[in-house]
């Protein structure tokens, strides 16, 4: 990120988290992007519309939280394990014109073939779609992960501190808003915790997140987006709880928030989220599962009629969360 040296960046944080205007107020994503620094105001805005040749390059997480933000809607954000699932996440978001993240916890990542191969075939992928794609590190639980994943072209993060006390949270996640600013991509950050299973990532008991907790751990980290704990769970249904999650809006001053576990999520329980602030969500299960019933009793000759069949499997899972986040025609 030019211009801006750690040290400064430190001194900002220990600040508060002061707007491009100096002010302690909402979160104003019309003042800045990504890429033209974003809230800390530092250089100049992006001009080109990406739009004008239908041919995408990569998206950064911000942008798309930014634009989500201005239209009020949710960015899904897909888990993807191996290249038919990112194929059929990204069929779902060009024939919806829906933004998109391609997203890789360490279990996706292991699949993948690791986080250099899994970076050049997103980015790829991300390059030649019609749509805005960014590449984005889910349930990052080391900086090291969090390093790696910045060097190889993710152009998002997230850092996990969920399962640690409020304190070691905070610390971590303002060093994880270093590597982050560091190398300009998008930082989001959990607290409380959503529980539940995924391959992959360290879970615990569910926790849900306090909104006195949430206000002081955005301002004292300044990160991009925060994951809350609502009553989602990863791999299963849950129901969320609204009213907190307008009272955690409210709290952190209009801060885009993430919700997890979106597998199983009633599609108008979607609506309202996204009414109340979610501006990103999560999703895996759902579309794994989908992917495992389609290739169920293939053959043993050619994996290919199966694997195409699996890739439209998913189109049509992440096809309906799209429509429930209002992010179809948005790209
Ligand atoms: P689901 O597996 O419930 O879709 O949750 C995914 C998730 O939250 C990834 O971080």
């Amino acid at each position: 990120m030019p211009g801006l040296g750690v040290g400064r960046w430190l001194a900002c944080l220990d600040s508060g988290f002061r707007r491009n205007d100096g002010e302690m107020g909402t979160w104003d994503y019309g003042k800045g992007t990504q890429s033209d620094g974003g809230p800390h105001g530092l250089a100049a805005p992006r001009s080109a519309d990406p739009c004008e040749d239908r041919r995408m390059t990569l998206a950064g997480g911000r942008e798309l939280l930014a634009d989500a933000e201005r239209g009020g809607y949710a960015v899904p954000g897909f888990n993807v394990s191996n290249l038919e699932l990112a194929l059929g996440v990204l069929d779902a978001a060009e024939a919806r014109r829906s933004p998109v993240l391609l997203q890789f916890n360490p279990g996706n990542l292991d699949h993948f073939g690791g986080v250099a191969v899994a970076a050049a075939t997103a980015r790829t992928l991300a390059d030649s779609a019609r749509v805005p794609v960014a590449v984005h590190l889910d349930h990052g639980h080391d900086l090291e992960l969090l390093r790696a994943a910045a060097r190889a072209g993710f152009s998002s993060l997230m850092y996990d501190g969920s399962i640690k006390p409020l304190d070691l949270n905070i610390r971590e996640t303002r060093e994880a808003a270093v590597v982050a600013l560091e190398h300009g991509v998008a930082l989001e950050a959990e607290l409380g915790h959503v529980g539940g299973r995924e391959p992959g990532v360290v879970t615990s008991e569910s926790v849900l997140t306090d909104p006195s907790a949430a206000r002081r751990f955005v301002e004292e980290t300044q990160v991009d987006a925060l994951a809350v704990s609502v009553g989602t769970a990863h791999g299963l249904a849950g129901t969320v709880d609204l009213a907190l999650l307008r009272e955690l809006r409210a709290a952190v001053r209009g801060l885009p928030l993430v919700l997890h576990g979106g597998s199983g999520v009633s599609p108008r329980q979607l609506r309202d989220c996204v009414r109340a602030g979610i501006r990103k969500l999560n999703v895996s299960t759902e579309i794994h599962a989908a992917f495992a019933r389609a290739i169920a009793g293939s053959g043993d000759r050619d994996p290919r009629p199966a694997l195409l069949e699996a890739r439209a499997a998913v189109a049509a899972v992440a096809g309906e969360r799209m429509d429930a986040l209002g992010s179809a025609l948005r790209a």
